[in-house]
């Protein structure tokens, strides 16, 4: 069990990134910097005065193309959290809806000279595209079906808080395998912690040779949970179905087929944990006597995910703040 405060364990050479892209590029020293961190950071959300001066002078924006409620809030609070001043840019009150490219937006709010840019987008790569062509550190919120590493990150946190360590674990992931960047992920971040990987879900949303990223394919839901130690639910991605909407069974055939409910969880261990990155359909992924029972990790989650990112922006942040009570 982590404690908050301890001395986070050296890095050698230290975290040297001036953006957080995907943990595709992470190594399994870099994440538990970045958890270990992290931990000593979530203590502040405890306090009275929820405030350091850690970032103070820096400035964060977020320039979310895509809808969001935990990541977008979770990064504000965070920033907030550390002192830093942060401005939101992106949906139908942006440029954007007048036509203006991703790139000639980020040029542009980069010339207002934030420290950090926190991008969400609906296409893979954007977050990798900005980070070439901007100086400033760039955060992926999520691009597309690509990563969402800060998710995956707050979703270990949350496990190794529950179990300690994921070595040896062993973690099953059900439902739209195919368009998740929440999967994609967690598969490299879990693998590198030394857990198990099963995926499970319409054979229509699994893609073919998975198994070449580490993981083993379910189509049964059953045989998937069987004595492991997390299942965790994924959104199915109804924006990036589109024309491709045929991939879905119907939503009652997939509820009764992948849908985990008090049913489903007869075939679990009695101290599974139960996660979902949020936002449910409740009745369909995931009834909501699973969602709201004693298995469910889930609102940690969300808790865990304002303490990941203080971590990531300190991290990449340029330095000179500390963790001091902010008693000026
Ligand atoms: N988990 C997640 O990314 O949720 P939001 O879409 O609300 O940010």
């Amino acid at each position: 069990m982590m404690v908050p405060g301890s001395p986070i364990p050296d890095l050698e050479g230290g975290f040297r990134r001036k953006d957080l892209l995907g943990l595709a590029e992470l190594s399994r020293e870099e994440i538990l910097h970045v958890l270990h961190t992290a931990a000593r950071f979530k203590e502040i959300s405890e306090r009275e005065i929820k405030k350091v001066p850690t970032l103070r002078g820096r400035s964060v924006i977020h320039l979310f193309m895509e809808p969001s409620t935990r990541t977008k809030t979770s990064f504000d609070v965070a920033a907030k959290r550390l002192s830093a001043d942060t401005f939101a840019v992106g949906g139908s009150s942006s440029a954007t809806s007048k036509g203006e490219t991703r790139i000639e937006t980020a040029r542009n709010v980069e010339a207002m000279r934030p420290d950090i840019l926190v991008i969400r987008h609906r296409h893979p790569g954007s977050a990798a595209l900005l980070a070439r062509i901007l100086s400033c550190s760039v955060i992926n919120a999520g691009d597309g079906s690509h990563e969402h590493p800060t998710q995956a990150l707050l979703d270990m946190m949350t496990i190794r808080d529950r179990l300690g360590s994921l070595e040896g674990r062993t973690v099953t992931i059900v439902g739209d395998i195919t368009h998740s960047r929440v999967i994609r992920s967690n598969l490299h971040g879990l693998r590198k912690l030394g857990a198990q990987v099963r995926v499970c879900g319409p054979p229509t949303m699994i893609p073919p040779g998975i198994e070449r990223l580490g993981c083993r394919a379910y189509e049964d839901l059953r045989e998937a949970i069987d004595g492991v130690d997390v299942v965790m639910m994924l959104r199915i991605q109804m924006e990036r179905l589109g024309r491709k909407g045929q991939l879905l069974p119907s939503e009652r055939e997939y509820a009764n087929r992948w849908g985990l409910t008090l049913d489903s969880m007869q075939y679990t261990r009695d101290d599974v944990l139960v996660m979902h990155p949020g936002p449910i359909n409740r009745g369909v992924e995931m009834a909501p006597e699973v969602a709201d029972g004693p298995w469910s990790i889930i609102l940690d989650q969300v808790t865990n995910g304002v303490a990941v990112r203080m971590a990531v922006m300190y991290l990449l942040a340029p330095k000179g703040g500390s963790l001091a009570r902010d008693d000026s």
